[in-house]
């Protein structure tokens, strides 16, 4: 079944074989700058050529040009893996028996890790991964900010903080396009709800915009590199977000110099006019025959009578160009390869160090599995596969190793494994009971709970109706507990409220969708192989009505338009200013072992380049198990200008410590760190004044504060 693979081949075969050996063009010659092969390159071009390469000829590919030695384009979702083959006309699986890819941990787990390194890794094995398949364009990763518990693709994204979004995907980029294969950042911008996810108008401040939503983005421009950006589906003030001049003409490519293209995201293009003028580079998805795309025929129509320049087509065929160039589409690019031992290790690791450890009182994790003699594993997320669902981010994965068989296999013969539905869709009215009976008759028992890439929770289309766990959970916890005090709550999926039994229950672990190695990984965790190390990238709040945007009615939105009152207050910013106790703060996350962080320094940059502080404090393993700790700096400012919230992340670092061990940890500070932006100076501004830096496990257990102050006010070119 490997038609298409094979097609691309002879297709770019047969482009090459049309040129006369002799007769090289410049832009066939790698030896020669980019920017000059793209030149060469579309001044041989055909209108009708120019117009192909801008709008889809399939579900996910733009054609090849033979004459030109320009093969078929494809693209791929998405984020956590190569999804399988659709179309070519239709959102029907090829039912192909060659697009398997290596399922990874799903984005808010990925960024559980704060660890760049392992984000870096994951972007590289799915690179490599899209080399094998076929793939030039990957779209992920997704950095929308988590604005509201119940958005649906929350688990597609890398939480709450601008700041830690930001590195994720920086470091996931560039190993993604270290392989020769063009990232997509999306979904720029301000899509962070799935209801009326197609027309639903966002309406939010500049300070918002700036601070909270773009810097992800900005930072996958700026830093990453990142090749391709998708436009999302909604409108930003009034305009559709795939053709909106003020995000896509002024911010991307005029503040931000972004040289690569604008995908629109899958019919998501409205209006010929927009997307000729608005920074639309390549329309995709538009539910309409190809030649009727909005690019297509009437943009031709457009150019002839002059109501389009073609200076407007020539750069948006040049930023293609320019994405064909830099993956080495006309160059010899490696190979790839599939579901390598090494994609596995990379799979199984940002699995483990992306579940967090909630809660564990009385040391109750780690299991040991000399005493142990019996588990109950209880809820049907102990058996439920999760890596093809949620939609567009689904994986057909190689194999999914679910928490049963992870346990099984660490448990092996020693000790006695049983499983009870519990819960679930289509369960008999004494699921509960058979799961309590259970849980009594055995020394410990692990509720597989949480929610599931169902319609309605975790998945794409549909948001959430409430925060509360589903199939009556609450009370199986309740009921379990009671029978058997030693039981652990595993949580899959996004945040749930808790309130019912989290007094009572000893230890929580949040797994979210951890991929296809995610059973393994959590039988390392539950019995002590691997000390946990994530920390949650958004507040876990007690209530939905804590939340911000639900405190203040500012969701999901009116007649077609949401606002966004809560301003630059979004997550920790809205709990820590409002003084709002939530279930588990944003940060947090626990270990079998202990840290204690100490010294924190202060030390001034000298010459006014580079830093202008590094802070620089210890970090002391005080426990008896190697384990990793994610340190954190908070920049507080005593009196703004503006207002500001309580605290902002500017800083983290991963530790890994022996035990006993400890390391100074440094963390650089630029004007930056310090700085917000001014909507009357159009500009970020770092104002003279008195600062605290904190530093800490959480945002909520600040250990070392030290003040610090600018003499002076600048404005912060960035
Ligand atoms: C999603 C995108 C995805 C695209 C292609 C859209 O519905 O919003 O994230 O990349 O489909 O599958």
């Amino acid at each position: 079944m490997k038609k298409p693979l094979l097609l691309l081949s002879a297709l770019a075969a047969l482009g090459s074989a049309t040129m006369p050996a002799d007769d090289k063009p410049l832009y066939m010659d790698p030896a020669q700058p980019v920017e000059k092969r793209v030149d060469d390159l579309l001044a041989r071009m055909t209108l009708e050529e120019k117009l192909s390469q801008i709008h889809a000829n399939s579900k996910f590919t733009t054609p090849a040009i033979p004459r030109l030695g320009i093969p078929l384009r494809w693209l791929s979702d998405g984020p956590h893996g190569v999804r399988e083959d659709i179309g070519p006309d239709t959102w029907k699986p090829q039912n192909r028996t060659d697009d398997f890819a290596t399922a990874m941990p799903a984005g808010i787990a990925l960024a559980s890790t704060w660890n760049p390194e392992v984000a870096y890794q994951v972007g590289e094995a799915i690179g490599q991964e899209a080399r094998a398949r076929g793939k030039d364009i990957m779209l992920g990763p997704g950095v929308n900010i988590l604005r509201t518990p119940l958005c649906g693709r929350n688990f597609e994204y890398m939480g709450e903080d601008p700041y830690l979004a930001g590195r994720m995907a920086v470091a996931y980029i560039k190993g993604e396009q270290a392989q020769n294969v063009a990232s997509c950042i999306k979904h720029f911008a301000a899509n962070n709800e799935e209801f009326q996810r197609m027309s639903i108008n966002v309406e939010m401040d500049e300070r918002p915009l700036r601070e909270i939503y773009l810097p992800a983005f900005e930072a996958a421009v700026k830093e990453g590199g990142v090749w391709t950006v998708m436009g999302a589906y909604n409108k930003f003030r009034g305009q559709f977000a795939s053709h909106n001049d003020y995000l896509l003409n002024k911010i991307l490519k005029g503040e931000w110099n972004f040289q690569g293209l604008v995908m629109s995201d899958w019919a998501a293009t409205h209006d010929t006019k927009e997307a000729a003028l608005n920074g639309l580079d390549l329309e995709m998805g538009t539910d309409k025959p190809y030649n009727e795309f909005y690019l297509a025929d009437a943009y031709r129509d457009g150019l002839k009578d002059g109501t389009y320049p073609m200076s407007g087509l020539d750069d948006k065929v040049r930023r293609n160009l320019r994405v064909m160039f830099a993956t080495g589409v006309f160059d010899q690019r490696p190979p790839g390869s599939l579901n390598t031992p090494a994609h596995q290790a990379v799979a199984r690791r940002a699995a483990e160090e992306g579940t967090v450890l909630l809660k564990n009182d009385k040391a109750i994790l780690p299991l040991d599995p000399d005493k142990v003699k019996s588990i109950a594993i209880i809820g049907e997320n102990g058996i439920r596969l999760h890596a093809h669902g949620g939609d567009s981010s689904g994986i057909k994965a190689f194999y999914e190793i679910s928490p049963v068989e992870g346990i099984l296999r660490k448990a092996g013969s020693k000790i006695n494994v049983t499983y009870s539905a519990g819960y679930g869709k289509e369960i008999g009215p004494d699921a509960i009971d058979r799961a309590v009976a259970a849980a009594k008759n055995a020394d410990v028992a692990v509720i597989m709970g949480g929610l599931n890439h169902d319609p309605g929770f975790d998945c794409e289309g549909h948001d959430r109706k409430d925060m509360k766990l589903p199939y009556q959970q609450d009370e199986l916890i309740r009921r379990v507990v009671e029978a058997n005090p030693k039981t652990i709550v595993v949580l899959f999926g996004t945040i749930v409220e808790m309130e019912e039994w989290i007094a009572k229950v000893p230890a929580v672990l949040q797994t979210w969708f951890p991929g296809m190695e995610g059973g393994n990984a959590l039988a390392n965790i539950l019995f002590g192989d691997v000390n946990p190390s994530g920390k949650i990238p958004c507040t876990f709040p007690k209530v939905l009505a804590d939340s911000p945007a639900h405190k203040l009615g500012a969701y999901p939105g009116k007649d077609g338009t949401v606002t966004y009152d809560e301003g630059l207050l979004v997550g920790y910013r809205w709990f820590d200013t409002k003084k709002v106790d939530p279930q588990f703060p944003f940060g947090h996350g626990l270990s079998y072992t202990s840290f204690k962080y100490s010294d924190l320094k202060l030390v001034e940059g000298k010459d006014g380049t580079g830093p202008v502080v590094t802070a620089e404090f210890v970090v002391e393993n005080t426990g008896k198990r190697d384990g990793a700790e994610v340190a954190q700096l908070y920049i507080h400012q005593a009196k703004p200008a503006l207002e500001r919230p309580f605290q902002e992340l500017k800083g983290f670092k991963k530790v890994f410590l022996k035990a006993g061990e400890k390391q100074t940890v440094s963390i650089p500070l630029d004007l930056t760190a310090f700085s917000y932006y001014d909507p009357a100076k159009g500009g970020w501004i770092a104002e003279e004044g008195a600062f605290t830096v904190r530093v800490g496990g959480s945002s909520r257990d600040i250990a070392l504060t030290a003040p610090f102050k600018l003499a002076k006010t600048t404005l912060v070119k960035r």
